[in-house]
């Protein structure tokens, strides 16, 4: 499998945003759209969904930890995160696509992720009664995370700055749309799907232990406590930060220089953001926007 590591790339140049089906999309995302859509979901995969920046990447090496650390303790250090949980529309030449290295994949359960709404979500999944694991982050944070992810990843659009960044995230001018239009759109999902965890970073955060405990009860699993302490250490935000499997600084589109991938790591970082004004606005367009749905942040206004 080609590693994009060794892969030499020009920086490609940045993408637009378009609609796509409604939704606010770069062509990196779409382009392998056919292929996508006709993937074809094993029972026993495990789909890891989220909207950008809302923690991703922590579930994806903590499920990769939980299923394979105990088998093949050097995959966590050797493998990238991108390889070990495809990327299933990710679609950038000349590195493989999502479906390619989901495709190439040899152990099973195969951890998989995507960022597609829950309407766009192949639909073999769902009729293979795969289990999915969705996480969601505060509006705020996940706002600001996006806007650093944006300064720095060369496949998303310019991001502008902060206010008109800001505004836009309100709009749903996002690549995958809307952070209300996702949330709600999965939350709205679960109630009808019993296959669906839906976890929220604030309380991953909080609380590894309780939340492994969750995770764990719903994939079936049953761990040692040595086995539990080795996920918890190798999911702290440090270790991740180190570790060039999971921190992203193999792949050659993003630039560290503008911003690390592992940032901050922090719930409430948003306060070293908003404005007084800008705080007041966005709480304000964000009750309407929730009104209508069951989900609640803690630490949303
Ligand atoms: P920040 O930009 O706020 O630091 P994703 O993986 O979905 O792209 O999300 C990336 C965000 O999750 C970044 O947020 C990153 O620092 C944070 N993150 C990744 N691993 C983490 C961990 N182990 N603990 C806490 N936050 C983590």
């Amino acid at each position: 499998m080609a590693n994009p590591e060794q892969t030499e790339m020009e920086l490609p140049p940045r993408p637009e945003l378009f609609d796509f089906h409604g939704v606010a999309m770069v062509h990196y995302f779409t382009d392998n759209w056919e292929n996508v859509q006709n993937f074809q979901a094993k029972p026993d995969d495990i789909l890891i969904a989220t909207y950008p920046k809302a923690g991703t990447t922590w579930v994806s090496h903590m499920l990769d930890l939980l299923y394979f650390e105990k088998s093949c303790p050097e995959r966590g250090a050797s493998l990238p995160i991108f390889e070990r949980v495809p990327f299933l529309e990710f679609c950038v030449p000349p590195m493989p696509t999502g479906i390619e290295v989901a495709d190439k994949m040899t152990t099973s359960p195969r951890l998989l992720k995507t960022h597609l709404p829950v309407q766009f979500v192949p639909k073999s999944f769902w009729e293979q009664k795969c289990r999915i694991i969705y996480v969601a982050r505060n509006a705020k944070d996940n706002a600001v995370s996006f806007f650093h992810f944006d300064r720095m990843n060369m496949v998303e659009p310019e991001p502008g700055d902060w206010p008109s960044f800001l505004q836009r995230f309100q709009e749903g001018q996002m690549v995958f749309g809307s952070w209300y239009d996702h949330v709600k759109g999965w939350w709205d999902k679960k109630q009808a799907h019993p296959k669906l965890l839906y976890l929220l970073y604030e309380d991953l955060a909080e609380d590894m232990s309780r939340e492994l405990d969750r995770v764990t009860s719903f994939l079936g699993l049953h761990l040692t406590e040595e086995e539990r302490r080795r996920v918890k250490e190798g999911v702290d935000f440090d270790a991740m930060k180190k570790n060039s499997m999971t921190n992203y600084s193999t792949i050659k589109v993003m630039d560290f220089k503008i911003s690390p991938f592992m940032r901050k790591g922090k719930v409430g970082d948003w306060k070293n953001h908003f404005t007084v004004f800008q705080n007041e606005q966005f709480d304000q367009e964000y009750k309407k926007k929730m009104a209508h749905t069951t989900l609640r942040f803690r630490t949303q206004i």
